[in-house]
């Protein structure tokens, strides 16, 4: 929507996958409808990205000089039940991409939304404290949280985290192997209220869902301290324009609220009881999904560095006025 209020013709290439890999809820079709509605120059194809000859075909046609690559499984949980799908959406999906662009447009820019689970479960091992409301890191060089040197390798992915990082090192050799304009953006957790969120993927979205429906919100594993550090969808998109405009091929850069929009999900739980004046009605699972952070938050510091126009524009309790009054 905000590309298109730029005045930019947008090509939505979306098959409403999220709707058969988490049913009724994740259905897309309501924001597929408001966009139609809202737009002047956004066309919807309903392709599926493991479909190359169809891929190839549409790059062909329309020739589009940037790609936002956010089509994805997105869930660590749901992956382990769909292990073929997973692959196939996320990493095959991802090289019939990164080959359309390389046959047919290759001045193009080709961003790829990676997630913060390529570090797999390596950010559990930073030295770690427990504060009555959540985890933090103990030592003050982590402060700012995980950097992009963070190794991805020889650890715990999930079956999710491991297809990522296959798109993830694919999308940057693009950039080094092949000199296209590649950037690769680790998420944190990327939010707002156009998100179709549910239980097995996005959080914040989901949580306030169950909050403002009465619904019973399971807290698993890690007595509800674990930390996420929450970005609003026109941040991510800012930064991504940032780095449209004047790319890095094949950087690679952690994207999502760093510091000041971290919290646990006691704290968010804590914030929305005050924004709706009421208790939420949790329950609490006792064993942490496997492979779960502890305390993730995206040190922001090489992509301001590098976009020093950037910055964060919503804070935490702003996004979660949008998400609960909005
Ligand atoms: N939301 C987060 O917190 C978060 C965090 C880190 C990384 N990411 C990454 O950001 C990207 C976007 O995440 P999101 O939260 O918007 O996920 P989402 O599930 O809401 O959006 C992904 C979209 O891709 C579509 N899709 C799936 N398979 C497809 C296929 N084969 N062909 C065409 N379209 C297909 C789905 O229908 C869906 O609309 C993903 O790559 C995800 O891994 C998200």
């Amino acid at each position: 929507m905000w590309f298109d209020g730029q005045g930019h013709a947008v090509l939505g290439v979306d098959n409403n996958m999220r709707r058969d890999f988490f049913g009724e809820k994740g259905d897309t079709s309501w924001m597929l409808k408001r966009l139609k509605e809202c737009t002047r120059r956004f066309t919807h194809v309903p392709a599926d990205i493991r479909d190359r000859p169809a891929m190839f075909k549409l790059f062909d046609e329309w020739r589009p000089d940037l790609i936002i690559h956010c089509a994805a499984q997105p869930s660590h949980d749901l992956a382990a039940t769909r292990p073929l799908d997973d692959f196939d959406v996320n990493a095959l999906g991802t090289i019939n991409l990164l080959e359309a662009t390389r046959k047919h447009v290759p001045e193009s820019v080709f961003i790829v939304m990676s997630t913060n689970k390529v570090y797999g479960d390596a950010p559990n091992y930073l030295p770690l404290v427990e504060l009555e409301t959540r985890y933090d890191y103990a030592e003050p060089e982590d402060y700012d949280g995980v950097k992009e040197t963070l190794s991805i390798d020889q650890c715990l992915h999930s079956v999710f985290g491991a297809s990522k990082v296959a798109a993830d090192v694919m999308a940057q050799e693009y950039g080094r192997y092949f000199g296209l304009r590649t950037g690769v953006f680790r998420g944190g957790c990327l939010t707002g209220p156009s998100h179709s969120g549910v239980e097995l993927h996005g959080f914040l979205n989901y949580l306030v869902k169950c909050a403002k429906a009465g619904e019973t919100y399971t807290i698993i594993g890690y007595k509800g301290k674990q930390v996420r550090d929450q970005i609003h969808s026109y941040d991510v998109i800012q930064a991504l324009w940032s780095f449209a405009q004047d790319p890095r091929p094949g950087e690679v850069y952690n994207l999502g609220g760093g510091r000041a929009n971290s919290a646990s999900v006691l704290e968010c739980i804590g914030k929305i009881e005050t924004l709706l004046d009421r208790k939420l009605d949790t329950r609490y699972h006792d064993q942490p999904r496997k492979g779960d952070h502890i305390c993730y938050i995206s040190d922001l510091t090489k992509f301001q560095t590098h976009y020093p126009a950037w910055c964060l524009s919503r804070s935490l309790d702003q996004i979660l006025e949008e998400l609960v009054h909005g």
